[in-house]
């Protein structure tokens, strides 16, 4: 089935009838396509599914573009980004190009599916900017975190589990709120392996949340359990290149305090609030544990 959305994918960037674009959409990495595979495991029969998945990953990988723009990112996927070998004018027009035949190709669906993808595509940006904004000093502030993680990420798995949901005439909202959970549990096991996963597994060097700025729940977690004066040692290894021993400290520290082990703690609950409304879905619970025990 995958190998539909495949097909739609490379039929809608052919329709952009530019090759050069299509050149290089061709040597990005594809990714997990994970929203591809909720929307077709929520749907299998529903004959639009395919399409829809082909245009969430069209989105998904016009923000991936624009984000590797934002962050100064050098490598995606373990290879150099388009804004590394291309430039940013380049990522960004790509990214345009993308999520416009996406938003095109959105408009065959139902309103109550475009609609919410659409909105989604709103929250995702603002998302992005909380995060920019959020990175300019050491977050300390659990709620805001979390608000701003289901923004940038949670809400395409959301609106994507949803509108699966209406294709296949299941109850919408409570696949959506396994998206939103499944969402948010994903991004937080990204945030552990960005401190756990060694730099070739990554494909990017190891810690690099922190040194771009960004508190994510492990740092929020160890910041709540230090003394003062190992609280300001952290804010003073933020948002900038560390040295090896400074990252030995941050690990160091973490493993002390059982970051990680809480981290991973609050992902499970995470996952038994998405499988709550959805019952007893073995597909669905597969997925989880694909996003939870994942090494990269
Ligand atoms: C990755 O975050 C970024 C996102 C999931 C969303 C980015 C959204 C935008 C740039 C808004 C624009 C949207 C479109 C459709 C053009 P990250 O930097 O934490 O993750 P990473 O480690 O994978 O880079
Ligand atoms: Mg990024």
């Amino acid at each position: 089935m995958l190998e539909k959305v495949e097909t739609w994918i490379a039929q809608l960037v052919d329709e952009v009838d530019y090759p050069a674009a299509a050149d290089l959409f061709a040597k990005l990495a594809g990714g997990k396509r994970l929203r591809a595979r909720l929307i077709l495991t929520i749907a299998p029969e529903a004959p639009d599914a395919p399409l829809l998945g082909a245009i969430v990953e069209l989105i998904h990988a016009a923000s991936l573009l624009h984000d590797d723009v934002i962050d100064e990112a050098m490598l995606r996927r373990g290879t150099p980004s388009v804004n590394a070998t291309h430039g940013s004018k380049v990522a960004i027009m790509l990214g345009d190009i993308l999520y416009s035949k996406a938003f095109s190709a959105l408009t065959a669906f139902d309103p109550s599916i475009s609609r919410t993808v659409a909105e989604s595509v709103t929250r995702l940006s603002v998302g992005e900017m909380m995060d920019v904004e959020m990175a300019g000093c050491f977050n300390a502030d659990r709620e805001l975190y979390l608000k701003m993680l289901y923004l940038k990420t949670a809400t395409l798995i959301e609106a994507s589990a949803y509108s699966a949901a209406v294709l296949a005439g299941k109850d919408a909202d409570a696949h959506a709120i396994y998206g939103k959970n499944l969402g948010l549990a994903f991004q937080i096991v990204d945030d552990i392996l960005d401190i756990t996963a060694d730099e070739a597994t990554l494909g990017k060097p190891s810690l690099s949340d922190f040194s771009e700025g960004k508190t994510t729940l492990p740092y929020i977690d160890l910041y709540e359990s230090l003394g003062i004066s190992e609280q300001e040692r952290l804010k003073a290894a933020h948002a900038r290149l560390l040295e090896d021993a400074e990252k030995g400290w941050i690990r160091a520290k973490m493993e002390e305090h059982g970051v990680i082990a809480r981290s991973y703690a609050y992902a499970r609950t995470l996952c038994d609030e998405a499988l709550g409304g959805v019952g007893e879905d073995p597909s669905l619970r597969a997925i989880i544990e694909t996003v939870i025990q994942r090494s990269h």
